[in-house]
This record gives structure tokens, sequence and C-alpha cells, in this order.
């Protein structure tokens, strides 16, 4: 990694407050990285804000009635807050609502378009009347056409991921009123995606060390084929298009928001009063950009931005963007609306930040979704941290403060196990440091928790609590070196735990000690003195942890009425329409998943007359081998599609619980019945 780092991590919308998933996805992996190059002395920031524009503001606005500057006042101030408290080290928190973030953004929008590159194109889109307004993004659900999800939004389906377009969706209502929208056509600037195809070929097939879901996901759009994207919206609040002839229309959220990045970058140069300085950072090659986001941002963080950024021509393309999975939460998709999250402001009215921050970085959405249970999240504390770290900490402290009067012994005639008890600082922090600078967090916290196991085994070996009598230069011995091993930790550790970190090198006497090159074998020296302190971690009791999940599901049940809602019955369908469907029985006969997509499998449908190959948006939900046999219902005269260049000939009838699962519709009658 180069000397100077660019750090951004995605900026929240400002329409809630922070939760587990938020932190596991993006800002505390950053936050990682950030302390971690810190602490190697790299000239390294870390930039964020809030995401104050785009249709979820507004639909909070509206839900709440009150305006969208109130809800992103309200929200930013919080979320700025929380994230202080839980440690996360930006050097400058923006918004897009600044006056740096309008002008910014305009001048890239003018930019490109003085360069001639966005089309300008008159196209129908949804209209609700009542509302007299155009139904951008979230201000329209529908069918999804991909999978059949009926609750897909206007820009995505959640159920599939499919990134739609909101006239793509079947049977579309207006989430304002509820009405069927009209069409009505508008007129919009697009930013022509398709003529970057292959410099984003060429530059994605250029990076290197990439996690494997980002390449795959970035190659699966390219394949698909890249088209033209609306970069402009007929609403009210965003940024306005600074064209003449563009009234009541702003800046799409997703063009606006990662120059966000740039934008908060210069207010921080302002505020240092380098108002300069902030080009070092965008300008220069020897620079590298590294965005941290959740998977849902891959699109726009590996393919939109980075083509905005190739046709501006003056700033850096990201040298990495290591983005998370998705974090579940006690074996259940996270779903703030189901009332299935734990906010962070409440935890941290109950616990410490540190502990949270050890806990979720030993289980971070890495390479696939991870799970977030407060059992684990018991075990690990009082496991790991209170019976290993602090049990190691508090035998070497204790003991040099009881048979050493708190004074560091020298060593003197140092035993194989003694030396390689010692060489075990260097060669663990060798396999740290590679895996931080290769984004494995799990790896880097594994490794330095295996320090601390190392100095418990050595200690436990050795046995000084014998030596002390019998041998009492083998004590010394012992107790200088686990008090190196305790050196080494609080600073192999001080990315994850800073606070705890900084306090336990209060203890050792070392709190101005504060470089990745100062860690070695005799960061401790002898006849230092070592203070007395409290217990470092204590045990999380049982009734702490039920307590939290009777919360939880409290919380969930309090939201029920809402999560139970059933969607709005669509426009009556005649008879005719129904019998224009043709529903046959089938069985499942061959299933797989379908290459480079995470969501799709491809079913092959026993019809009883014929076969037929269906893809199904189910992989999240069923393992390919575990439906073979299954008896279905089919639409089987549904005009056919293409996915992932293959074609799908019908679809396959699923009932989807308040739960969020799905269910096969079954029948018992044989294979290529009609269904009526
Ligand atoms: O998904 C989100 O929460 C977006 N607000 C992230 C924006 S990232 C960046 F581009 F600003
Ligand atoms: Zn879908």
């Amino acid at each position: 990694m180069s000397e100077r780092i660019l750090i951004t991590s995605a900026l929240p919308y400002a329409n809630g407050p922070l939760h587990l998933g938020h932190l596991a996805g993006a800002y505390l992996p950053a936050d990682l990285y950030t302390r971690f190059q810190r602490l190697k002395g790299k000239d390294v920031i870390h930039i964020c804000g809030s995401d104050e524009h785009g249709v979820p503001i507004t639909i909070a606005a509206e839900k709440e009635g009150i305006t969208p500057q109130q809800v992103v006042d309200k929200f930013h101030t919080q979320n700025e807050e929380t994230f202080k408290k839980i440690g996360i080290d930006f050097d400058y928190f923006g918004r897009t609502s600044s006056e740096v973030h309008r002008k910014t953004s305009q001048d890239f929008f003018k930019n490109l378009y003085d360069q001639g590159l966005f089309k300008k194109k008159k196209e129908e889109q949804l209209y609700d009347e009542d509302a007299e307004m155009f139904l951008p993004d979230r201000y329209v659900k529908g069918t999804c056409p991909i999978c059949g999800h009926p609750e897909a939004y206007g820009d995505q389906c959640e159920k599939c991921g499919s990134s739609l377009s909101p006239t793509e969706l079947i049977d579309p209502i207006s989430a304002i009123t509820g009405n069927v929208p009209i069409l009505k056509k508008t007129e919009h600037w697009y930013l022509p995606l398709g003529d970057f195809q292959d410099r984003l070929e060429t530059w994605i097939d250029s990076r290197e060390n990439w996690k494997s879901n980002v390449i795959g996901q970035c190659k699966s759009w390219l394949d698909t084929g890249l088209g033209d994207r609306a970069v402009t919206r007929d609403l009210t609040w965003g940024v306005p298009v600074p064209l003449p002839d563009a009234d009541g229309k702003v800046l799409y959220v997703w063009f606006d928001a990662p120059i966000g990045y740039i934008s908060a970058t210069k207010e921080w140069a302002d505020l240092k009063g380098e108002p300069d300085l902030w080009e070092k950072y965008w300008k220069d090659e020897e620079t590298s950009l590294i965005h941290f986001i959740g998977k849902d941002n891959i699109v726009f963080h590996c393919i939109m931005f980075p083509a905005m950024l190739m046709q501006h021509g003056d700033y850096v393309l990201p040298k990495n963007v290591p983005a998370n999975e998705f974090l579940n939460l006690e074996g259940k998709k996270l779903s703030t609306s189901k009332g299935w999250a734990v906010w962070l402001h409440e935890y941290l009215e109950e616990f410490e930040p540190d502990l949270l921050r050890y806990v979720l970085g030993t289980t971070l959405p890495e390479a696939k979704d991870s799970d977030f249970s407060w059992k684990d999240f018991q075990a690990r504390i009082n496991g790991e941290l209170a019976d290993i770290l602090g049990n190691f900490i508090f035998r070497t402290t204790s003991f040099t403060q009881r048979f050493f009067d708190g004074e560091v012994p020298a060593l003197k005639d140092p035993t194989e196990t003694d030396l390689n008890a010692l060489k075990a600082i260097q060669k663990q922090k060798e396999k740290i440091d590679a895996a931080y600078e290769n984004f494995k967090f799990r790896e880097a916290i594994a490794e330095t928790m295996n320090l601390a196991r190392i100095g418990n085994r050595y200690f436990t070996e050795t046995e000084p609590w014998k030596s002390r009598k019998e041998n009492p230069q083998a004590c010394a011995n012992t107790l200088y070196i686990c008090t190196q091993i305790s050196g080494a930790l609080s600073l192999l550790f001080q990315p994850v735990m800073p606070l705890k970190m900084y306090s336990l090198r209060e203890q050792l006497g070392i709190p101005h000690i504060t470089g990745w090159d100062q860690i070695n074998d005799h960061l401790v020296p002898a006849g230092h003195l070592i203070a007395d302190h409290e217990i470092l971690f204590k045990k999380i009791e049982d009734e702490v942890v039920e307590q939290e999940i009777q919360k939880l599901k409290d919380k969930a049940k309090a939201a029920e009425p809402a999560a139970k809602k059933f969607p709005p019955l669509k426009e009556t369908a005649t008879f005719d329409d129904f019998m224009s469907l043709d529903l046959r029985a089938g069985k499942i006969i061959k299933a797989e998943k379908v290459k480079k997509s995470n969501k799709l499998i491809q079913i092959t449908v026993d019809l009883g007359f014929e076969k037929r190959t269906i893809l199904s948006g189910v992989a999240e939900y069923f393992k390919p081998d575990d439906i073979i046999g299954t008896s279905v219902c089919v639409v089987a005269n549904l005009a056919p599609k293409k996915m992932m260049g293959i074609e799908s000939n019908g679809m396959i009838l699923m009932g989807e619980d308040s739960e969020g699962g799905l269910h096969f519709v079954s029948t018992d009658a044989e294979p290529g019945s009609p269904i009526t």
C-alpha cells in the first residue's frame, strides 16, 4: 500500500439510526484499516458523512410529517455522535446538504455535460396523478419481474438483488398514495455506461487483490452489458441540475453521493486551514483510494462512480473496494421495519464500545453473510476477551505486582522455551500485518488473540509460581517475557479495541508508544514500573444476554402489525385475464446454482409433456439438492426471459411467510395437470 491512503466509508442515509449491520458492513472494517495504517505511520485520512438526498429521505419525512431537512438534521447529528461513541475515527464526517457539496457535485455534472457525455432523452415514466409527481426509485413498489417478489422497489428488488427501473415493475403502485400510476413523458440526462464497457473491463481486470465477491458482481454487471443510466430525477429534494432547462430536476442521489467523498475532503482541508490539501488526496496518483462499502453498493462504486471519474479525468480511481456481505441477526435477516435490529445507540447504553468492536470484528461478513447472536457475543467476551486475553494480562501484571513490587524483572540466560515465546511476538506481528494489508480483518484479530494464547500457554508451562522459589531467575524471565507479550498485544489489538488497549498501555507505563514499528520483544524495559489496574474485561452474565434477546423479540413483536401488513390487492383481474394464464403441476427434477449469480437457481421442471428450464431467484433460501423432487405449480405460458445468458421458460409459484421465508406452492396432481 502506498504511503498516502484516502479511505472512505459509504455515506449512510440520514433517514434513521445506525445498527449492527451498518457497523459490520462498512464502518468497522474501514476503521480497523484506518487505525492499522495510522499505527504504521501512513498518511491516511478517513472520510465519511451523511447521505442526505434521495427518496429514502423524503419518504421518511412524509412518514413523520416533517420536512426532509428536519429528518437529515436529526439523524446527521445522532449518527455522528454514535460513530464517535463506538470509536469510528473519521477525520471528517460531512453531509451532502452542504453548500460545498452542492457546488462540487454541480461542477462535476457540468464538467461531464460540457464534454458532451450525457444523452438527453424523453421517456415515459410512472406518474402519480393525485400526488402530481413522477415516481422515481423507492416511490414505487410492485412485483419484481425477475423473481416475482411482490414488494420490489422501483430501483431494486431486495429479495433477488436485481437492479430495476420503475417501469419494469409488474403491477406498480405509488408508495405515496397507493394509486396505480400512469405513464407520462419526462426528459432526463443519461450516463451512457455502455460507452465505458471496454475501459471498465480493462480497469477491473487490472485490479490487484480485489475480493472475489466484488470481482464476481462487477463481472456479472459487465457480462450483462451496461446501458444508459438516468442521472437526474423529477424531485424537489436534492442537488438542482445546473442547467437552464432543468427546472424541478435534481441530480440522482447515486450521482451526487459518491461526489460527497470529494466535497467532504474539501471541507476537511478547509477546516485544517489548508484549502488545497484535498487535491493531494484526490488528484495525486500516489494516493491509494479505498472505498469501504456493503455489497449492495458495489455497482455504484465499481462501475458508475469509476466511469464518472474516468470521464472527468482529474481524479484518482479506487485502488480497492473491499465490500462486505451482509450481517444477519440471530439467524435471521436484519430488518428495521420488522424491528429485527440492534441499534448502536441502544447498545452503547448497556455495554462498552470495544466489546462490540471485538465481537463484530471476529464475525465480519467478509466473504459471505455472517451472523451476530447475543449468545456468541457473551461466549466471545467471556471465553476470549476475559478468559484468554484478560486472564493473561491479569496473571502477568498481578504476579509482577506481588512478587517483583511491580517492577519488570530483567531477562538473563533465557531457555529455548523463553526464546520461542519471545520470537512469537515478531512472528504473529508479521501474520497480523499481512492480514490487515489484505483486508482480512477476521484473520488479523484471530492471530492477535493467538498471541495471547501463546502467552498463556507459556505462563502455564514455565510455572512461575513454582520457579519463584526454586529458580528465581527462571521466574523473572517468565515475567519479563509475558510483560513483553502484553506490551505487544496492547498495540497489536489497538485497531480493534482502542480504549481498552490505551488503558492497558497506561497500566504498562507505555501510553506514549503508538507506532507499529515500535512493536518488538523489548517494549517494556526491565526496571519499568507496572501500575495496579482493575480487571480489563468483566464477564457477561447469562441474565444480561437473555434480557437482550428478550428485548429484540419484544421489538419485533411491537413492529408486527406493520410487518404483517399484507400488500394491497392488485386491480381486479377479469375472468379472461385469469384464464389466459396456463398453470400446470410440475416436479423439479434437476436444480443447480447459476454460475456468477448469488440468487438464481436453474431448475428443470418435469411438466409431464415436456421438461422446462426455469430460473428462480431462490438460491438464498434453498440448496439446489434440497428441492429436487418437490412438486410445484408453474405458470407455463409466460413469455420466455433471458437472465445471465440463460432462457427462463415460466415461473414457479411461491408463498412468502411473515418471516420473509419462501415456500413452494405444491400440488399432488401429476406433472402436466392443469391447475384451475
Ligand atoms: O446505501 C447507502 O446507505 C447509501 N447512502 C450509500 C452511499 S455511498 C456513497 F456513494 F456516498
Ligand atoms: Zn426480485
